[in-house]
This record gives structure tokens, C-alpha cells and sequence, in this order.
């Protein structure tokens, strides 16, 4: 068997902790907050939506798997479908994920893989042309 190198995969184990994830989401959330393109999108209480996400983060990077456990197959660009995702939105996301990852020095070590796991994954949730 190929094994194929997964350098998201390989993130929790050097972080070696859950919180700095949470961090990472928290600060994520409170640009949303702030957001006129993004805050619409979400919930009013954003409580479930930053677990969810830190849990699909700590799974991703190869943490405990416990987003699965709850929600199944991640399925991301299909659970993404009923909200209108075009180049903007994409950007939104990506410009507060930014700010986030900068406010959490736990992660600066994997500030590059992050950055182009973020990058390619937000564009492949677009679902809206322009
Ligand atoms: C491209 C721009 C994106 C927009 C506008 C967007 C927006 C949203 C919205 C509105 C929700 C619903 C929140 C809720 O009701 O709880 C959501 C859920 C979620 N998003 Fe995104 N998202 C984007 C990209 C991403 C990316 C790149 C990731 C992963 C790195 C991601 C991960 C998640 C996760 C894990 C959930 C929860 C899914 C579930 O289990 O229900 N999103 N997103």
C-alpha cells in the first residue's frame, strides 16, 4: 500500500492540545461577528457553529474524531448548499480565518499548511457564479 503524506493530518499531533483550536475558532467567530457580508449567514447563537467547527478541525488535523461521531461524513461542500457561497463570501471567510490563525501562536508552526488547506477548501465550497 502508497502511503500518501497528509500534512493536515499530521497538525494535532504536533499541537498536542484541543484549545488552541477552540481558540482559533473563537477568534474566527468574533470577526464573523463583525461581518455585514458573513453574520447574515449564520445562526443568531453561534454556539453550535463554533463547536462544530473546532470539532471538524481538531478531526481533520488528526485529533479525536468526535465531529463524525456526531454529524456523520463531513459531506462539507453539500452541507454548505443551502447558503449562497460566491467569490465574496469565499473572501469573507478567508480574510477572518486569517486574522484568527494570526491570534493563535500555538499554530504559527503550521501557519503555511493551514493557509493553503483554508485556501483551497473555501474555494471548493463556492457554489454561486458571480
Ligand atoms: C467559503 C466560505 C464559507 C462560508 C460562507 C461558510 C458558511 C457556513 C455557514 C453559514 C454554516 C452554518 C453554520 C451553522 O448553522 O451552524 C457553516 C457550517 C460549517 N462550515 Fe462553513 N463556510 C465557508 C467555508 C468553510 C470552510 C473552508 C470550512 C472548513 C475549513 C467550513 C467548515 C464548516 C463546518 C465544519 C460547518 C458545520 C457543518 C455541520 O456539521 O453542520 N466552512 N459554514
Amino acid at each position: 500500500m502508497v502511503e500518501i503524506f497528509d500534512p493536515i493530518g499530521a497538525i494535532y499531533k504536533e499541537v498536542g492540545d484541543e484549545k488552541p483550536f477552540f481558540d482559533l475558532v473563537d477568534e474566527f467567530y468574533k470577526g464573523v461577528e463583525n461581518d455585514l457580508i458573513l453574520r447574515p449567514m449564520y445562526p443568531e447563537d453561534l454556539t453550535d457553529a463554533k463547536r462544530k467547527l473546532a470539532l471538524f478541525m481538531i478531526q481533520r488535523t488528526g485529533g479525536r474524531t468526535t465531529y463524525s461521531d456526531e454529524r456523520g461524513h463531513p459531506r462539507m461542500r453539500q452541507r454548505h448548499m443551502p447558503f449562497s457561497i460566491g467569490l465574496n463570501e469565499r473572501n469573507a471567510w478567508m480574510k477572518n480565518m486569517m486574522a484568527a490563525l494570526d491570534k493563535v501562536p500555538e499554530l504559527a508552526p503550521h501557519k503555511e499548511t493551514l493557509t493553503e488547506f483554508f485556501e483551497s477548501f473555501s474555494t471548493f465550497m463556492i457554489n454561486k457564479q458571480p
